[in-house]
């Protein structure tokens, strides 16, 4: 089944939460806490991962209108369309089923020998990686690992390496991403070829740059050793088998993204080799577990106690009725100072979309702008503006009970300047002098998990992405395309194949300065 194609605007809760908004939009969030119990209502756990969302401009009855539009959007139907294979991605023609690459048991035995098929892959290379049965061409242990790829074939998994790099098996990691010639130049002066294995990631095997930089590194490394020793060094993870191959790449060491996969959902499967390999096969069969767990909540838990679709039905709050642009997302880890970025694109290019399901003009807002940076780094750079600008910035918290080094002193002033940073926004300060007044009633949203290990870090990532296809299904658009970013591509293209005529002026005066500069 197609998801449903109801237009968000027309609910009748739609209406209703705008009558909501005029009616409490003064309120404050300290008047809301004093509402019968808002602890209690506002907050929920699963596995050790407490969402506290308290500290919002929503009262009791707004959120239950939320709620409302969740029914009334038949939200409970798309989660199974979603769930379940159906064609969901319909201007790809194509199901959306990442969330079957970390489950241990799906609907389709087709599609469950896909799934074994490629985590048996996974792992039995990473294992042997680690335990050094897959050597360099001399028979030495390898000791580096690069990731090729760009956008959903580089940020999941270098955000989860860094992340989770205290569970680290002694691989360095490199990731080249940009086609940036001095970048790549940089990783390469590192390396010692006798000894790093190279993963070329793209679903297409089309991307120019990653080709480009494949390419690069090859001739490195034929440079340096010998043709015939691709085929211990070189892997590629694709949907497209001709192309590696005729890239040179060992039949064997070619391991398949299905069609049903997006790129930017990748890290679940082939294109997470490199976490494999860093982390250990029991380390990423347990990220896997963990994110199963969160789409085992996501799909049977009550919206009012359902982590994801509360967390999409505030953002879609403050997106369309405070009119917030913008949603920074704040961990108080700095091994996780990658979340924001890879965030940015998980969301933003999949509900980036001004065109609804039904192929018309949206007259509401979608997709909020996703930024952020590790606390405390960020109250030294841009809290200012959050505490007395004057845009309303929600922000999401995340923060960890426990560290996973020894230092007890050093987590305590962490956490309690996360815990510093919420309260003050929400309670601000009375001042004298103007300049001194902090308004306060500034929202946000605290998780709070137990620590920073690989399960719990699949969770969180599984509790993003499932927020994502939620805004997304409520608000009537298409989540799982990204024609956007094609237009940009196919002019680059024209430009680099000498095709300029259509160009605009400006762009052809860039282009000119940039030849005469040579
Ligand atoms: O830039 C858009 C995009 O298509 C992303 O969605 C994708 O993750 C990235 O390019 C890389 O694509 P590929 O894996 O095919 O190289």
């Amino acid at each position: 089944m197609p998801l449903n194609k109801l237009d968000p605007s027309k609910l009748n809760s739609w209406k209703e939460l705008k009558a909501q908004f005029d009616k409490e939009k003064f309120l404050t969030i300290e008047k809301l806490m004093e509402e019968r119990g808002r602890l209690k209502n506002f907050s929920v756990e699963w596995e050790g991962l407490f969402l506290d969302f308290t500290k919002n401009r929503i009262s009791q009855s707004t959120l239950n209108v939320l709620i409302k539009l969740c029914h009334e959007s038949d939200l409970k139907n798309n989660i199974e369309c979603y769930f379940n294979g159906d064609v969901i991605n319909e201007t790809e023609k194509r199901s959306v089923l990442h969330t079957a690459l970390r489950s241990q048991k799906n609907e389709s035995e087709e599609i469950d020998k896909v799934v074994n098929d490629i985590r048996q892959k996974i792992i039995n290379i990473a294992d042997k990686v680690i335990n050094g049965d897959k050597t360099g061409y001399t028979g030495k242990k390898f000791t580096d690992v690069v990731n090729i790829g760009i956008g959903g074939s580089h940020l999941g998994q270098e955000m989860v390496v860094e992340g989770l790099s205290p569970f680290s098996q002694n691989i360095k990691t490199h990731f080249v991403s940009n086609i940036d010639p001095d970048y790549t130049a940089k990783v390469l002066e590192k390396l010692n070829p006798e000894t790093t294995l190279f993963i070329i990631v793209s679903k297409s095997f089309n991307t120019i740059e990653t080709i480009k930089n494949a390419n690069k590194i090859k001739d490195w490394f034929i440079g340096k050793t010998n043709v015939k020793n691709i085929q211990d060094h070189f892997i590629a993870v694709s949907n497209n088998i001709s192309a590696p191959k005729d890239f040179g790449v060992d039949a064997n060491n070619i391991l398949p993204i299905p069609e049903w996969v997006g790129g930017r959902f990748s890290l679940w499967g082939s294109a997470g080799l490199i976490i494999a390999i860093t982390l250990g096969s029991e380390n990423y069969r347990q990220l896997l577990n963990g994110a199963n767990s969160m789409d085992k909540h996501f799909r049977e838990s009550d919206f009012e106690k359902n982590i994801p679709v509360l967390l999409a039905l505030i953002s879609i709050w403050y997106n369309n009725f405070f009119k917030c642009e913008t949603e920074a997302i704040i961990p108080y880890s700095e091994l996780l100072n990658k979340l924001p970025g890879y965030l940015q694109q998980a969301s933003m290019e999949s509900n980036g979309k001004g065109t609804d399901r039904n192929n018309q003009k949206v007259n509401y807002e979608t997709g909020g702008i996703i930024w952020g940076a590790t606390g405390t780094n960020a109250q030294h750079s841009f809290f200012q503006l959050l505490h007395q600008g004057t845009k309303l910035i929600p922000c999401d918290f995340i923060a960890f009970q426990n560290p996973l080094s020894e230092d007890a002193e050093q987590h305590k002033i962490l956490t309690a300047n996360f815990l510093a940073q919420t309260n003050a926004l929400m309670s601000g300060n009375k001042a004298k002098e103007s300049y001194k007044n902090i308004q306060g009633n500034k929202p946000s949203n605290s998780l709070f998990i137990n620590s920073l290990t690989p399960y719990n870090l699949g969770m969180l990532i599984a509790l993003y992405e499932n927020k994502i296809f939620t805004v997304g299904s409520i608000l009537n658009i298409f989540s799982f395309d990204q024609w956007g970013v094609e237009l940009g591509k196919s002019i680059a293209k024209g430009i680099l194949d000498g095709n300029t005529d259509s160009l605009d002026d400006s762009t052809k005066n860039l282009l000119t300065r940039y030849k005469k500069g040579k």
